[in-house]
Formats: structure tokens, C-alpha cells, sequence
């Protein structure tokens, strides 16, 4: 990299507030930070050129820090255009010398031109969000494949899509999937995500809901989370699953569960969850009541068909910040958060810092392991490694100061036997 003080960023200026908010969520970063001092000592990341491709929020700022300090040469790119919190994106650049591409509410060409500038620093490790960046480096970057000895994927979508390139014999590395640790989907994706998505609906609408019937699509660790936080604040929760299993689950969990076209004529609010496409479509829009909330919590903003509420309107206008107005034909009007964007990372702040150390001790333990065995890992997407995801829920316990039992050695020959006390 010529100089780590490339960027794009809104406004240098904003750096002193940004400095002020990520130290704020380092002090709920205790495992991450414990981390950063052992790689300052070690730097076990010394000289390779890493693009993180993540949010750009005070979390991810933490992250890149702990990168930069196990001597790694961090490019931060935005993963998503409504993320990016520009005081910290001003503050990596201005305060911490890490390289950071991010503007909130950026253009899709800026977008773009942001993953392509990162592109450039020709990097040796990924740290993809969704599997965006693998899709470049294996379409119009092939000639970069080689340069890169492998990389990591932070949520459920880009696992899923790394495991289907992998399937079809095309994935150009190895992957450590950071989704599949238990530390991160267990946590993250249904705690962070469960309160931050709530924080961001009540952010952008203020309604109360409480007395609600709240719509959430798709059962599985988004989805649950999503799913109990709303009950906790008094809503009536209706679920709509494909999957049997999850469907049962959500049923015996105490919820309403019902295919959408019966939850679209009833529901107040939706958030989908599914990482699938279409999952409110036009046929659902037309069955919604006056003022029905759309929002999405998914990785993509594919879940609810915008084109089709955009056909379907008559009318539309700006009702507030961060929510779109659609009037019907028929004088109903539909409500879109963040323009069907995650919800929680476009008008609430992500998840809590205290939920995102676990993930990213998984992303920063996950670099260090991929560069440590590099020779002998194949293009492969691979789990973290139990004994990282065990390590990081031993250390996130005791810094919450939770002590546990531990097994006697009659109890762990007890449990490892099969005949003993039958
Ligand atoms: N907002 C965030 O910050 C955040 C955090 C973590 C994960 N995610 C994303 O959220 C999505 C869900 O993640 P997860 O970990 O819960 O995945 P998951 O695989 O555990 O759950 C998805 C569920 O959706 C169901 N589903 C699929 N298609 C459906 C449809 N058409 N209708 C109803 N249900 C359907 C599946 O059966 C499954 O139970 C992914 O896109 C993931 O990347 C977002």
C-alpha cells in the first residue's frame, strides 16, 4: 500500500467525536481488547495487507485497531451504504492511520468505487460481509485471486454463498466462516441483532409497540431474537417460517405462526429475517392494512420486493427520516424503514458493542489462525476452530465475572463412560 492515509471519508472533522465513541465501545470490548494486547506483543498479522469489509461503526473501529496492532496493514471499506457512521470513519483515518472508504448514505457508484479503491491495496486476507468482496475478487479481479491466502465471512448469507462456490469447485481460497462459531451466531445474530433491529424500528417510527401485532418472517437466530425482544415489549408476535422445524419451534415458543398471506392482512409492523429473497411480495402489499411498517433485518435488501411497492404506489413522499411513505390506489398507506436495508445497522447503531466483542474476537483469532496454517488449509470454508470459539466464551465470562462449575475427574470418567452407574 503506497500510504495507510488513502480515504474517503464525509468530513475529517468529525474525528474527535468519532475517537470519543469508539473508545466508549472498547470499554464494553474487554475480550477484543485483551486480544489487542497480546498481537501488539506478537503481531501475528506483521506485514499482510487486510481489507476489512464491514460495517464502518465504532465496533468495526475497535476491530481494525486490533488488526492494525497485530502489524496487519488494514483498508476498512464499507459493507453497506446507510452503515457507515461518519465520526468513525473521520476518526480511523484521521486518529488511528487506518485507511477507511465509507461515507453514510453514499451513491451506489460510491459504493462500488469504495470496494474497488480497497481492491487496490492489493490484500492478502479478506474480511468479507455477505460474501461481497469474494464475489470481486473472483469475477472482475480474477487476476487478484492468487495474491490472497484467505479470508473470513462474518454473517449467514455470505456462509451460504461461500459454501455454494465451494461447491461448485470455484472458491479461489480458504475461508474461515466467523458465522458458524457458537460465540458469534449464538450471540450476535440473536441478541445483538434482536435488541438492535427493535432499537432501529422505534428509532425511525417511534411507535409504541406494545398492543402490536409485529410480523417477523423467518424463525431461525435473527429471527428469534427479533421475535422475543418484541414480545418483551408487549407486542403480539407472529412468525412465518418455510421450514417445519422452525415453524414448530416458534409454535411451541409461544408464538402465532401463520403463512404470510393470512399475516399480511393483520400485522402492524413486519421485519423480515430470512437471508431469502421476495419474502413480502406485491401480493402481500395489497392484503396490508392502512399504516402496515415494512422493515428488514436480513443481509440483503431483497427480502421485501421494494420495485413492486413502488409499482404499486400512487404516490410517494419522504414521512421522516429514514421512512418512505407509499400510498396505494385505494388511499392505504404502506411505511418502508431504510429503504428495506438492515434495519438496525441503517437507523439504529448495529448491535451493541458488548455482543460485537465475541464476534469480532472470532474475526481477530480467525485472521490469526488462517495466517498460522495457511500452507496446510485448502479452498475450503472452514469453522472456526472449537478450541478459538470455547477460549473466547471462557474469557467473555470471566470478564463478565461469571464463575462455573468445572466437571471433577469422576464426573468427566462418568460422563465419558457407557456402563458406569446403569
Ligand atoms: N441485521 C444484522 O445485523 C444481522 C446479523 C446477523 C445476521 N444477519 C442476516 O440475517 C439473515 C438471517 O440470519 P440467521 O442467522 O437468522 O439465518 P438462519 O438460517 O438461522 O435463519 C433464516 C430462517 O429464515 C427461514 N426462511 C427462509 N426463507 C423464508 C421465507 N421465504 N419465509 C419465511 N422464512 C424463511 C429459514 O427457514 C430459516 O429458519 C441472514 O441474511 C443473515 O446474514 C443480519
Amino acid at each position: 500500500m503506497a500510504t495507510t492515509k488513502r480515504y474517503d471519508v464525509k468530513d475529517l472533522a468529525l474525528a474527535p467525536e468519532g475517537v470519543r465513541r469508539i473508545q466508549w465501545a472498547d470499554r464494553q470490548m474487554p475480550v477484543l481488547a485483551a486480544i489487542r494486547e497480546r498481537f501488539e506483543r506478537e503481531q501475528p498479522l506483521s506485514g499482510y495487507r487486510l481489507f476489512v469489509y464491514l460495517p464502518a461503526t465504532t465496533e468495526t473501529a475497535n476491530l481494525a485497531r486490533t488488526l492494525k496492532a497485530g502489524g496487519a496493514d488494514v483498508v476498512l471499506c464499507a459493507s453497506n451504504p446507510l452503515s457507515t457512521q461518519d465520526d468513525v470513519a473521520a476518526a480511523l483515518v484521521d486518529e488511528y492511520d487506518i485507511a477507511c472508504f465509507a461515507i453514510k448514505g453514499e451513491d451506489n457508484d460510491t459504493y462500488y468505487s469504495h470496494i474497488e479503491a480497497a481492491v487496490d491495496h492489493k490484500p492478502q486476507l479478506t474480511m468479507d460481509d455477505g460474501a461481497d468482496v469474494i464475489g470481486v475478487l473472483h469475477s472482475a479481479r480474477r487476476e487478484q485471486l492468487g495474491d490472497i491466502i484467505a479470508g473470513t465471512e462474518e454473517t449467514t448469507t455470505g456462509v451460504i454463498r461461500l459454501k455454494a462456490l465451494e461447491a461448485d469447485g470455484k472458491l479461489g481460497f480458504p475461508i474461515i466462516a466467523v458465522n458458524e462459531a457458537k460465540t458469534k451466531h449464538l450471540f450476535d445474530n440473536r441478541y445483538g441483532t434482536g435488541q438492535s433491529t427493535i432499537d432501529g424500528i422505534i428509532r425511525a417510527t417511534n411507535v409504541l409497540l406494545a398492543g402490536k401485532r409485529f410480523v417477523v418472517g423467518g424463525y431461525g437466530w435473527v429471527g428469534r431474537g427479533v421475535a422475543s425482544r418484541a414480545r418483551g415489549m408487549g407486542a403480539h408476535v407472529i412468525v412465518t417460517e418455510v421450514d417445519p422445524m422452525r415453524a414448530l419451534e416458534a409454535a411451541m415458543d409461544g408464538f402465532e405462526v401463520l403463512p404470510m398471506a393470512k399475516a399480511a392482512e393483520i400485522g402492524d409492523l413486519f421485519c423480515t429475517a430470512t437471508g431469502d429473497k421476495g419474502v413480502i411480495t406485491a401480493e402481500h402489499m395489497k392484503r396490508m392494512k392502512d399504516g402496515a411498517i415494512l422493515s428488514n433485518t436480513g443481509h440483503f435488501d431483497v427480502e421485501i420486493d421494494k420495485p413492486a411497492l413502488r409499482s404499486l404506489a400512487t404516490e410517494t413522499r419522504h414521512a421522516r427520516e429514514f421512512v418512505e411513505e407509499f400510498t396505494m390506489d385505494d388511499g392505504r398507506r404502506i411505511y418502508l424503514i431504510a429503504e428495506g436495508r438492515l434495519v438496525n445497522l441503517s437507523a439504529a447503531e448495529g448491535h451493541p458493542a458488548l455482543v460485537m466483542d465475541m464476534s469480532f474476537a472470532n474475526q481477530a483469532l480467525g485472521a490469526e489462525y488462517a495466517v498460522a496454517n495457511a500452507a496446510s488449509l485448502e479452498r475450503k470454508v472452514y469453522p472456526v476452530p472449537d478450541e478459538i470459539d470455547r477460549e473466547i466464551a471462557r474469557l467473555k465470562l470471566a470478564t463478565m465475572g461469571i464463575d462455573i462449575d468445572q466437571l471433577t475427574e469422576e464426573q468427566a470418567r462418568y460422563l465419558a463412560s457407557w456402563d458406569e452407574g446403569t
